[in-house]
């Protein structure tokens, strides 16, 4: 029997840390295992989590994984929550908790760096993007302010996903996407943008604390002895550059050549295409990123997806098994319930204070199902504002790949078909983020034996479709959902003065 040989993805989410190992050859699933994550939170806003937790985690989710399918991987990519700041000292050591992407306690830091910079249209000007509201550079300043000591010690700037680049190899460095995220990234010259770095530190050094910029083909470094015989993979199999779960995710779903979409039902929602040059969104709705695989990917993310769903199904005491059915049995637009889930404030719209809101609550809807599904409604309208404004600069589609733990719910991807009226279509690999990570590795394993292979190619052979799961739009429902997202768009204006800073 010849020998398994897999690539290991590894996806640093918001509530867990999964790992996939993917037998390339047989084109299948070797093993995969996750290890749940906990977020630290507080009513200012704050989403942290320690860096140590996250190597727990990779060391609980692939001491789940048999030791032979460990030692059969022959190359790794790391996939991160983006924009999280991790404070590196000169001895490896983390200065301080991990602000995730979604602490939205450094708001006053962010209009601080853009007003510094000459407001955010100067912002979108110069490097692409404004700093929106959990975006690095916010974080960097917070953290000079709060602790001007422990900020001289920091050597390096990471991201999450960058941080377990680092303990696997030693080796510090950040590719274009994930660094798109930080704010700090002229997008369209691909390189920092010192206008912006002088408006986060004017007197300081932060160029010299940024890692170098590495191309998506570039092997970061390999795994060490120390990593091999703590986590149990090879010592010296190769490391890829990874990149932000997003990203990763536009690999994991073969968004890597123009005139795709890609929604990811995660913790946030994201809506992205894959472009040949940047898009820029003068408005600042669209992020205005970079891909991890040498182009550009405008991305719309709003911070409350399955995070809202979640939340709401836990008091209603509804099982992920019951799910389906309680949200299916209830029209669409649940009877004119509208919920704005901005649970954790929100980026897009630009509201980083708000709260969620139930609106048109009576007495035939105040029930449990229509609770759910408005939820979900409210969520899948945040991503259809998105698919307007991608449209708008030019990308369109003609179908929506789904990606993330919502995908899972067949009535929910009915509801993005009907809600974005287009086909949405399920992939049979369906590990999204992580599964494009270990796509990554692949293709710097093929790269170093020698194959001339493109990612395009790697994706095009190891993704297919699940047609059983796919869904086209329902044209009544379709039609309905017009004007109920026009009922939810006019709740978000209603709202919106209430928590503009
Ligand atoms: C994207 C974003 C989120 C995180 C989630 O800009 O903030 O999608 O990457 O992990």
């Amino acid at each position: 029997m010849a020998h398994l040989q897999t690539v290991l993805g590894i996806d640093l989410g918001t509530q867990s840390l999964k790992v996939v190992f993917y037998d390339f050859a047989a084109r299948r699933i070797a093993a995969s295992a996750s290890a749940p994550l906990d977020v630290r939170r507080d009513e200012r806003g704050t989403a942290e989590q320690e860096a140590d937790w996250w190597l727990a985690a990779l060391s609980a989710a692939l001491d789940k994984v048999p030791e032979n399918v460990r030692a059969s991987a022959r190359a790794v990519g790391v996939s991160g929550q983006q924009h999280g700041f991790v404070a590196v000292g000169e001895d490896g050591d983390v200065l301080v908790p991990v602000k995730l992407w979604c602490d939205t306690s450094t708001q006053a830091e962010a209009d601080e760096i853009m007003d510094a910079a000459g407001g955010r249209e100067r912002c979108i000007e110069i490097a692409g993007n404004p700093v929106m509201v959990g975006y690095t550079a916010s974080k960097i300043l917070w953290f000079r302010k709060q602790d001007p000591e422990r900020y001289r010690r920091m050597a390096h700037v990471m991201l999450p996903h960058d941080y377990l680049n680092f303990v696997l190899t030693g080796e510090v460095a950040m590719e274009f996407g994930d660094a798109s995220g930080t704010g700090l990234l002229d997008v369209r010259a691909r390189r920092w943008s010192p206008d912006m770095l002088r408006a986060v530190d004017p007197d300081g050094d932060l160029a010299s604390r940024l890692p170098r910029l590495v191309e998506p083909d570039t092997v970061v470094g390999t795994v060490t002895d120390e990593c091999s015989r703590r986590f149990g993979i090879p010592a010296g199999i190769p490391v890829a550059p990874g990149g932000g779960d997003n990203m990763m995710a536009a690999i994991g779903t073969g968004n890597v050549t123009p005139g795709k979409l890609t929604m990811s039902l995660g913790t946030s929602g994201t809506l992205f295409a894959y472009a040949d040059a940047p898009v820029i969104d003068e408005g600042g709705n669209i992020a205005a990123f970079c891909s991890s695989t040498g182009g550009w990917l405008p991305l719309l993310c709003t911070m409350n997806c399955t995070f809202a769903t979640e939340l709401m199904r836990a008091p209603l005491d509804v099982s992920t098994a019951d799910f389906d059915a309680t949200i299916g049995g209830v029209p669409a637009g649940a009877e004119g319930l509208i919920v704005l889930p901005f649970f954790s404030g929100e980026r897009t719209p630009n509201l980083p204070s708000a709260s969620a809101s139930i609106h048109g609550l009576r007495a035939h809807n105040c029930k449990t199902g229509h609770l759910l599904r408005a939820t979900v409604e409210g969520a899948t309208f945040g991503m259809r504002f998105g698919l307007d404004e991608l449209q708008r600069l030019g990308l369109d589609a003609a179908e929506i790949v789904l990606t993330g733990g919502g995908s899972n719910s067949a009535a929910w991807c009915q509801i993005v078909a009907d809600v974005c009226d287009l086909p949405v279509t399920l992939l049979e690999q369906d590990e999204g983020a992580s599964f494009g990570a270990a796509l990554q590795a692949l293709w710097i394993h093929e790269r170093a034996s020698g194959a001339d292979t493109t990612l395009a190619a790697i994706t095009e052979r190891h993704l297919s479709p699940r047609p059983a799961a796919c869904r086209t739009p329902d044209p009544a429902t379709a039609g309905r959902y017009t004007d109920i997202y026009a009922d939810y768009r006019r709740a978000v204006d209603d709202v919106a003065s209430r928590f503009q800073t």
